[in-house]
This record gives C-alpha cells, sequence and structure tokens, in this order.
C-alpha cells in the first residue's frame, strides 16, 4: 500500500519534533498503523528548517493554503498556534476532505463546536491529543480507556511553564520574570506569555478535558480563571511550612448544581502524588465511580514529548482511514447529539477550604478582630501563623487556613477584613483542595 502523505502547517518547535519522530521511527511507525506515513509538504516561514531537520526532499511553501488545498495530502497537521489564520486552514482542510490534526488548545477549546460539527458533517476526524498535556495521552485516556465510568472530577497541573516557574520559585527562590524567560528560551511558553502566567492556556485545556470528561459542549467563556502572577516567595514558603504545596490547577467536578470549571492556584497536601510534580512536567489526576483514582503524568511541552501525542493522532488516522465515519470514536467522547445542556457552576457556590494572608498592625485585639468577622460567618480556621515582615517590624503577616467554606461567605468575609483599619493592603488568598 501507498504511504500516507501528511502535510505540517508549521515547521517551529513541534513541527519539528513531529517531522523527526515520523522519520526516525518511521519503521516501527509503520507497522502499527499498517501503512508508511510520510511528512510529504510542509508550510513555513524558514524553508531552510527542512534542511536543517535532514529532509532535503520534503515540499515547502510559505502559503499554508498551498498545503491544505494539495490533493496529495491525507492528513493536515496543524501547528502555527492561534485563532486565525489556523480556523480558516482547518475549515478549509475540512472542506477539502482531509482528516486534521491539530496542537492548538486555544482553538479547540473556543472554535472547536464549530469544527467538530463541520468535521462530522464530512465525515473526516479533527484530531487534538497534543492540545492538551503535551505527551501525556489523556484525550485517549478520558475518552477510550475510561469509556465505562462515571467522571466524577479531574484536577490537573496542565501549564507546564507555570508548573514550572512555581517550582523554581519554591526550590531555588528565583524570581517569576527570570524563571519565565527561560520557559520562553526552553519553547515552553506561548507566543504571548500571558497566556501561561494569567491561566487562559490551561483554561483552554481544562475546558476541553471538562468536555470530554462529562459529555457538555466547550465552553472555555465560563471557566473561572485565575493565574499564578500574584503568587509570592512568601506564599510558596508558608505553604510549604503548613504541609503544602502550590499547583496551578484545573479543576472539574460534577456536582448537584452543574459542573465546576476553574483554574486557579491551589495548595495541595505535600503528600498527595500530584504535589510532586515538579518542573515543567504535567500531570491530571482522574476520579471514575468505577475506577477510583487514577494518575497521568509526563512532559506537558516540549518538541519530541508533544510530537508523540501528534503522531499517535496521525497513526490513529491512518488506522481509521477505511472505517464507517459513523462508528469512530466521537470527538467529546459523547456522540455529537448526546452532549447535555448541564450548567457551569457560577463560582461564588463552590467549596473549598483557603489559605489567606495579610498583614497587620502589630497590637493587642487584631487577630480577635479577623477572627470575629470568619466566626459571624461559620468559617472555621484549621491553622494560624504569625511572621514579622523583614522590612516593617510594627506590623505582623496573618497566615490562616480555613476548613472549607462557601466561595461566597469567603468573599464577603475578606472584603469585610480588608476595610478594617488594623489590616493594611489586599489580602492573598489560595484555595486548598484535599483531591481526597
Ligand atoms: N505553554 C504551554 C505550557 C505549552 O507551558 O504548558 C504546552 O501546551
Amino acid at each position: 500500500m501507498n504511504p500516507v502523505k501528511i502535510g505540517l502547517l508549521g515547521l517551529g518547535t513541534v513541527g519539528g519534533g513531529t517531522a523527526t519522530v515520523l522519520k526516525r521511527n518511521a519503521e516501527e511507525i509503520a507497522r502499527r498503523a499498517g501503512r508508511g506515513i510520510i511528512v510529504d509538504y510542509a508550510a513555513t516561514l524558514e524553508p531552510a528548517r527542512a534542511e536543517e531537520l535532514g529532509l532535503p526532499d520534503l515540499r515547502i511553501t510559505e502559503e499554508a493554503f498551498d498545503v491544505v488545498n494539495d490533493p496529495d495530502i491525507s492528513i493536515v497537521v496543524e501547528l502555527i498556534g492561534g485563532y486565525s489564520p489556523a480556523k480558516e486552514l482547518v475549515l478549509q482542510a475540512i472542506e477539502n476532505g482531509k482528516h486534521v490534526v491539530t496542537a492548538n488548545k486555544a482553538l479547540i477549546a473556543v472554535h472547536g463546536n464549530e469544527i467538530f460539527a463541520r468535521a462530522q458533517e464530512k465525515g473526516v476526524i479533527v484530531a487534538f491529543e497534543a492540545a492538551v498535556a503535551g505527551g501525556i495521552p489523556i484525550i485517549k485516556a478520558l475518552r477510550e480507556g475510561l469509556a465505562a465510568n462515571k467522571i466524577e472530577w479531574l484536577a490537573g497541573i496542565i501549564n507546564g511553564t507555570g508548573n514550572f516557574i512555581l517550582t523554581e520559585m519554591r526550590d531555588k527562590g528565583r524570581a517569576f520574570d527570570d524563571v519565565l524567560k527561560e520557559a520562553q528560551e526552553l519553547g515552553y511558553a506561548e507566543a504571548d506569555p500571558t497566556f501561561d502566567v494569567e491561566g487562559i492556556d490551561a483554561a483552554h485545556k481544562l475546558s476541553i478535558l471538562s468536555s470530554i470528561a462529562f459529555g457538555i459542549p466547550l465552553q472555555v467563556e465560563k471557566t473561572y480563571t485565575e493565574g499564578i502572577s500574584k503568587i509570592s516567595r512568601e506564599d510558596v514558603t508558608y505553604a510549604s511550612e503548613l504541609g503544602y504545596n502550590i499547583k496551578h490547577l484545573g479543576i472539574a467536578r460534577r456536582t448537584e448544581e452543574g459542573i465546576e470549571q476553574r483554574v486557579h492556584p491551589t495548595m495541595i497536601p505535600k503528600t498527595r502524588l500530584i504535589a510532586n510534580v515538579n518542573g515543567v512536567m504535567n500531570a491530571v489526576l482522574v476520579n471514575g465511580d468505577a475506577v477510583g483514582h487514577t494518575l497521568y503524568y509526563g512532559a506537558g511541552a516540549g518538541d519530541e514529548p508533544t510530537a508523540s501525542a501528534v503522531v499517535a493522532d496521525v497513526i490513529d488516522i491512518v488506522r481509521a482511514l477505511t472505517t464507517d465515519p459513523e462508528n469512530r470514536v466521537p470527538h467529546l467522547a459523547f456522540q455529537p447529539d448526546e452532549l447535555t445542556d448541564t450548567p457551569i457552576v457560577l463560582m461564588d457556590s463552590i467549596e473549598t477550604a483557603f489559605y489567606l494572608r495579610m498583614r497587620a498592625v502589630n497590637h493587642a485585639g487584631v487577630l480577635a478582630e479577623v477572627t470575629k468577622i470568619l466566626g459571624d460567618r461559620s468559617i472555621s480556621i484549621e491553622a494560624f501563623i504569625q511572621k514579622e515582615p523583614t522590612e516593617d517590624v510594627d506590623k505582623a503577616d496573618i497566615i490562616l487556613l480555613t476548613h472549607r467554606v462557601n466561595e461566597g461567605d469567603m468573599n464577603a468575609a475578606i472584603k469585610e477584613i480588608e476595610a478594617l483599619d488594623v489590616i493594611t493592603g489586599e489580602i492573598m488568598r489560595i484555595r486548598v483542595e484535599s483531591l481526597k
């Protein structure tokens, strides 16, 4: 049988990794797929990349639509990223009857509902394993391996750059900006790094996981999104003293009111495996009613780890080329007409424990004022630390850990405490999850 020809849109970090892996493992891949797979055509603004990657026969163009419209290409691999022209290219590929593989989480999270509907009509596959958690096959695990389960919740470290920053701050006391710069140099960070540090990238990924876990349409716009940019070195240290690590988590949970879909810094007991996932590594913890807890761990970014997921998708498509479109694994795990309108719950109604850090005047009665406000709202305190800030000996940093409390009640209490004369500045709060 003739080899399947694929076209790459982009020959950057992931595009280069994909071409390299396909070339290096060509024999094994052909034995798995049942046919050879060759990178035949690539769109790049740097034509010298083909030579660099040791692919002198690769056809190169600067115009990505040339690849999408090329009749020889069966599978288009979109690795450009961003919304436009990625969306137009993917829709054109679908229109041309081509299957698509993409690593573009932003595209899938924001335009996935439209893209999958069009792919369904045209009987083609749009595969996106590489869009979430890099090389970890979490889409396949949720969509296929855990298909027997009612998923109760999942929690993931799904942004490698953010995890790298938090780990370096904790272990080496490095400054935030310095670590971010290194993540950019290593090719982990997004083109716009605010996507990493403000939680947008994680929100894209979480909305994809949530949709696949619970059988709901993609709703990234309803994801509560908070990044790591306000986390200080002190918070990292105090969390550690209290027995916790701070991780940037995406959490999706089924509740009686609907689905929680939230991304924010989270304190996790150090004893949990996921609390010890460090550096650029990602991990997703999934709780299914039949299987219980399962944990998926691996590199969340980088050239070959991401290529591992891209190439696996390509192999899946090659295996499915002759199958009936109606009998393929649905894009969002559930049959398209079986997606439900279960609401995404508002953040005010969720329940978590909290870490609070506030700066107070250092005199008698201050703590009583703070605890009275919490007590009046039935917010119970689990642990307490007081520190003297080095730069201001007349002040005290008060660090509190609460029991589980309704988020709306906590917000109201924080407002009241911040209004006290004895408190200066804003209160830092971090949600705490036991992940039991
Ligand atoms: N910027 C992303 C991260 C790349 O750091 O996880 C992988 O999606």
